[in-house]
């Protein structure tokens, strides 16, 4: 029996088909080629077209049927992973009433600031495990201000995955994980959180209906199936986030165990069975996959807005005839530390982990008759690496203390360098695994169905391809003390040129 996953991201969307007897992917594919734009009308703002999004996934699920390597009718479900905390709008005739407000858009941090002060830290952070911040339910708090005329027209609010799925099935659900994610769920009462709805007036006709994770998000539409050469009416079995499906792909699913991606973002995912928060929100906690009244299963994510964005954006400016190999290359031939030059890599809106600031990217001791190509990819991988190292103190502090923290060879773990400073700043070994998102929503179709009897069966074959522990004698911790006082000293000026600037 197939599986099809959809991971929807913010540079494309990728598809995999998984065989579900082996496990084994049969076929996969991605469009666009070239990685998509992020939208930004204004500075610190990012936008995306959900029916662009909805293009690249059909776009993306013919190619996967071009390769012949199966029969599309075969498929017997679909499942869907998606960038989070996007806000989608769609009117009582499903169509799109302005462009998605994607996770890293930072216009709407006052008004969670300001949330978080007027429903009281206490109560959001033992409820909601969050303050509102700049996530979902505060995005569509700015739509109400700043655009009425569109919010009156809001039939239902959906994150993208809700979106896709509707495009797929004509159905409007959601889940608690996707409530949780977008801070409308009170885990204290397990319900919508009344607290959110009444603060910032929202009507809860606007949510969709909601459904166990794992379970039928709708039935696919015939005009769709003939457009995709699919089975009509089979089920869109799974919708979950890009990390907690990041974390389900790598069978994390008990209390501590711990994931990472670094994608256009970076996470660290790591479960608990706690309603765990940090006093700061620096690190949020969102219901997992798994999460089930009675059975507390929270995913504590660290999120880093700057990670495989910067890595792009370098390609871009050194030149796009390199690929990311010959650039890895290049980066692989300087020593740690590339020769005194560092990188702070948050050059993609509010940072959640310095507090909701804008940072911004910067380089430190550039020096022209020194530093080439090389250096400036090394540079910028090993700044991302410290920010991971730097976040993962806050894990820390909060209790979450990895000994070994699981991947899919992908994205920036596809680099050795990037691979070896991540474990190198952190101490933690990192298991790389031949998996990705779309593999991973495959496999959540599958137990969605019931042709797996729990989430762990899915992957009971899975072995790691490789382990990398912490080189012997690195440099990478006294440089990650220099790494961080330029942090420090950057978040310091950030608040005093914000504050010259108002
Ligand atoms: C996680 C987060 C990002 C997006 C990227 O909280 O905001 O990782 O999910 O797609």
């Amino acid at each position: 029996m197939l599986f099809l996953g959809i991971d929807l991201g913010t540079s494309s969307v990728k598809v995999s088909v998984v065989d579900g007897a082996t496990g084994q992917c049969i076929a996969s594919s991605h469009y666009p080629e070239t990685e998509a734009d992020i939208l930004a009308p204004q500075t610190g703002w990012a936008e995306q077209s959900p029916e662009l999004w909805w293009d690249y996934a059909c776009q993306a699920i013919l190619k996967c049927n071009a390769t012949g390597t199966y029969n599309p009718k075969e498929v017997k479900a679909i499942g869907i992973a998606y960038q989070m905390h996007g806000l989608v709008l769609v009117d009582k005739d499903q169509n799109v009433l302005r462009n998605a407000i994607i996770w890293c858009d930072g216009r709407a941090v006052e008004i969670g600031n300001k949330a978080f002060d007027a429903i009281g830290e206490e109560k959001c952070l033992s409820h909601l495990l969050n303050s509102p911040g700049n996530f979902t339910a505060s995005k569509l708090a700015w739509v109400k201000e700043h655009e009425p005329e569109i919010y009156s027209h809001i039939h239902k609010i959906l994150l993208p995955g809700d979106f896709i799925a509707m495009k797929l099935t004509g159905e409007t659900t959601t889940t608690v994980s996707a409530l949780s994610e977008g801070i409308f769920w009170d885990f204290q009462r397990n319900d919508l959180s009344q607290d959110v709805m009444d603060y910032f007036g929202f009507n809860a006709l606007l949510i969709p209906t909601l459904q166990p994770l794992f379970s039928s998000h709708g039935n696919l539409k015939e005009s769709v199936a003939e457009r995709l050469s699919l089975t009509p009416n089979i089920p869109v079995a799974y919708k979950a986030g890009d990390q907690p499906n990041n974390a389900f792909s790598l069978n994390v699913l008990n209390p501590g165990e711990v994931a990472a991606t670094a994608g256009t973002s970076g996470v660290i995912y790591g479960v608990s069975d706690g309603l765990n928060y940090d006093k700061q929100s620096r690190i949020n906690s969102f219901a997992h996959v798994n999460y089930e009244s009675g059975k507390t299963r929270t995913g504590v994510l660290l999120c880093i807005n700057g990670c495989g964005i910067f890595n792009r954006w370098m390609r871009a400016m050194i030149g796009a005839n390199h690929s990311y190999e010959s650039l890895n290359t290049e980066a692989q031939k300087i020593a740690a530390g590339s020769n005194g030059l560092f990188m702070l890599p948050f050059g993609n809106g509010a940072e959640r982990m310095l507090n909701n600031k804008t940072v911004g990217a910067h380089f430190h001791n550039l020096d022209f008759n020194v530093h080439g190509t090389g250096h400036l990819v090394r540079a910028a991988q090993e700044g991302i690496a410290f920010a991971f190292r730097y976040g993962l103190d806050i894990m820390r502090e909060n209790g979450m203390n990895p000994t070994i923290i699981r991947a899919g060879k992908a994205n920036l773990f596809l680099s050795g360098v990037f691979a070896q400073s991540f474990v190198d700043a952190t101490e933690v070994s990192v298991e790389l695994y031949q998996t990705d998102g779309s593999i991973g929503a495959a496999l959540g179709a599958g137990v969605g169905i019931g042709f797996y009897s729990n989430p762990e069966d899915a992957f009971a074959s899975r072995k790691p391809l490789k382990t990398i522990t912490p080189s012997r004698n690195s440099p990478h911790q006294s440089l990650y003390e220099d790494w961080k006082s330029l942090l420090e000293a950057q978040v310091k000026t950030t608040r005093e040129i914000h504050s010259i600037n108002v």
